[in-house]
């Protein structure tokens, strides 16, 4: 049903966005609190400030979750168990980051930015980020931790 009298956000943080491992939750449900906040800025015809603003939150913010889920990685071996996911991911947090560093730099030549295109790349990123990429992630953060909670070192290392 739609709601009416509030306005829909960009990008809603639903049940299917949990991964499981709480400090990428958290950080993701920030990220897409900024995004919706984004949104709501990039609709009201913004100055250059506030967009310069929103843009240089969003991407420190950006590059601080990427560098927790990448500390994950290396801490849980990610890339030893399978590299090919593991640089693919990476890769992706590296283009997300460089699209958004080409928005500063338009924004640096005063070229106007196309609200509504960002707001599409970044809700469709994260959408898409999340529910591909980082539950890969997760789920793998998630059985090293059970494994090495629920079974003694050195047994069980049947494959899943
Ligand atoms: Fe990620």
């Amino acid at each position: 049903m739609m709601k009416t009298g509030t306005r829909q956000p960009a990008l809603a943080f639903d049940a299917g966005f949990i991964t499981g491992v709480d400090e990428i939750d958290d950080q993701h449900r920030n990220l897409v609190s900024l995004a919706n906040e984004a949104a709501l800025v990039l609709a009201r015809d913004p100055t250059e400030s506030q967009v310069r603003h929103l843009v240089q939150e969003l991407l420190s913010y950006a590059i601080y979750h990427f560098r927790t889920e990448e500390t994950l990685m290396r801490e849980y071996g990610y890339s030893d168990t399978d590299a090919e996911a593991a640089a693919r991911h990476i890769d992706r947090h590296r283009r997300f980051a460089a699209r958004v560093v080409a928005v500063q730099e338009a924004l640096d030549r005063h070229e106007a930015v196309d609200g509504a295109a960002l707001v599409a790349y970044l809700t469709e990123w994260i959408r898409e980020h999340i529910l591909g990429t980082d539950k890969l992630l997760a789920a793998f953060i998630l059985a090293c931790r059970s494994e090495r909670d629920g079974e003694p070192p050195n047994e069980g290392v049947t494959p899943a």
